[in-house]
């Protein structure tokens, strides 16, 4: 990326100032359920867990620790790619799927660059963010031709992840005296999607972040990452930015949008930012858990009553996404949409 350009420094407030703290992190929770833990000790460490932090790791999820190893080799491999390859699968705005390497966060362009696939394809969504205008778009995925088994590999890696979605969903539903399928039917025609991010060394880390300070927009989001941290979040209790601590083989999960309006803000969508470092690559894969385009996103009926009034107008998860995302090709003068433009006041 050479010289940081003007598009990537952050504004005083949001830079970083490179100390490396040592506070209590984020939890860390066994999935495995042994004869020693029974499912409602695991159900309230989650339901803990999201309601204090919106962020956790996980050991023992089943995702196989050979694929892990096989998919960051494989998006490594794909990186390290001349861009005149890497350009062969450019996403652009008729097609989001595939390689990019300027998106901005807030207005202000992160240092990395990205790889995005769906779980579904084709999936569907809105053509435009207009809600009178009901023409839809097939989103699908491009693969590149190297390196060979990416695709194989990619595919394998999300599917092993979906089914830890659906079993964390399933958790995250009990914890909130749901059923365990509660959620399940939402997914049907899920957008989920799969990114491989590479955070490549940054001569400024000061003054860039590899993704500024946002909060997820889908339900769930599972994180994978290498050994070089720089993953942050917003602590509840004071506002410092944590560091999630590097753990071997754990996937760092966080709650996002949607889960704060379905649990009517039980659990909260907690900020969380990528510092990039001067000396180290880093590469780290979360896979975004979103629902079917045409799920109107509010408040659980089970969650509200009469002394807990919803706190979300109802929306639709498709035209919100696309609203959302216009500022990912080009920087917007104005702040882009979030869920607090639903909240009832
Ligand atoms: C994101 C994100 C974290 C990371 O892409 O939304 O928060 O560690 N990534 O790369
Ligand atoms: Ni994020």
């Amino acid at each position: 990326m050479g010289e940081v350009d003007q598009a990537f420094i952050q504004s005083i407030e949001h830079r970083t100032n490179l100390d490396t703290i040592e506070i209590e992190g984020i939890p860390l929770i066994d999935l495995s359920l042994s004869h020693t833990t029974d499912i409602n000790v695991l159900v309230s460490k989650i339901g803990t867990a999201c309601k204090n932090w919106g962020f956790f790791q996980v050991i023992n999820h089943g995702v196989p620790l050979e694929l892990l190893e096989k998919i960051k080799v494989a998006a490594k491999a794909f990186f390290d790619q001349t861009m005149e390859e890497k350009r062969n699968v450019k996403r652009d705005e008729v097609n989001p799927m595939g390689y990019y390497e300027s998106e901005h966060t807030k207005n202000v362009r992160d240092w990395k660059e990205v790889f995005d696939f769906l779980i579904k394809d084709p999936s569907f969504l809105p053509a435009s963010p207009e809600l009178e205008d009901d023409e839809m778009r097939t989103l699908s995925n491009q693969w590149p031709e190297n390196p060979p088994q990416f695709r194989e590999v990619c595919q394998e890696y999300a599917r092993e992840v979906e089914k830890l979605g659906y079993k964390l969903l399933e958790l995250i539903s009990l914890s909130l005296g749901l059923p365990s399928n509660r959620f399940n039917g939402y997914f049907e025609d899920q957008l989920s999607r799969v990114r491989l991010n590479h955070y490549p060394p940054c001569p400024c880390p000061e003054l860039a972040l590899g993704v500024g300070r946002h909060k997820d927009a889908g339900a769930l989001t599972i994180v994978a990452q290498d050994d070089v941290g720089g993953l942050q979040v917003k602590r509840k209790s004071d506002g410092v930015w944590a560091p999630v601590k590097p753990t071997s083989n754990a996937l760092v999960i966080n709650v996002g949008d949607i889960i704060q309006v379905w649990s009517n803000e039980a659990y909260e969508s907690v900020e969380h930012r990528v510092v990039v470092n001067s000396e180290r690559e880093r590469f780290s894969i979360p896979v975004f858990f979103f629902p079917s385009h045409y799920v109107m996103v509010k408040p659980l009926e089970e969650l509200v009553n009469e002394g807990s009034p919803p706190k979300y107008k109802p929306y639709n998860f498709g035209k919100f996404f696309v609203a959302r995302n216009r500022s990912d090709y080009k920087k917007l003068e104005v702040q882009n949409i979030q869920i607090s433009d639903f909240k009832i006041i």
